[in-house]
């Protein structure tokens, strides 16, 4: 009799245990489906290039980004390619050594900033992160560009602008 006791309690106790871990398992699961999946593309964090291929003064774009990595003074950031007024894409000029928009004829520094045109102010920019050796492009956290003034890249045109004509 007692021993049919001491067998009663271990299963009990063992079904008790097995619950115990499918409900566990049930809520890990849950939980898990629950959180949003990462963005990965345009509009998430978008994984690009290792931060040491970008020389102080280059431009990297990065289509999946639709932005442009530079790096000005040592700060690496990451400019939106879509121009402040009417959002064309704004190429960089290699002559000029700026960013010039077809469409007006806005032209930024090569760190985003307002120089002419009629942009109501600098490229906006996206954060970026270092990760496991590579810079990441939030770009679902758009930060407007700096207003008309203050520069962070003050220099003169390199050369021609690409349109032609020297800013
Ligand atoms: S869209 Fe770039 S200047 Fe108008």
């Amino acid at each position: 009799m007692a021993e049919t006791m001491k067998r009663r309690t271990l299963l009990s106790r063992l079904w008790g245990a097995g619950t115990g871990l499918v409900a566990a398992a049930a809520a890990w699961t849950t939980w898990d489906l629950l959180q949003p999946l990462p963005t990965v593309g345009f509009g998430g964090r978008v994984r690009s290039v290792p931060p040491e291929t970008i020389a102080e003064g280059a431009i990297v774009e990065v289509p999946a980004a639709r932005a442009f990595l530079t790096k000005v003074d040592g700060e690496l950031m990451a400019l939106s390619e879509k121009c402040t007024h009417l959002g064309c894409r704004v190429p960089y000029c290699e002559s000029s050594g700026r960013f010039e928009c077809p469409c007006h004829g806005s032209v930024f520094s090569r760190g985003g900033d307002f120089l002419a045109g009629p942009a109501p102010r600098g490229m906006d920019r996206y954060p970026v992160e270092i990760e496991e050796g590579l810079v990441y492009i939030n770009t679902g956290d758009r930060i407007d560009g700096s207003a008309p003034g203050s520069l962070v890249v003050d220099e003169p045109a390199r050369g021609p602008a690409c349109a032609g004509e020297t800013h």
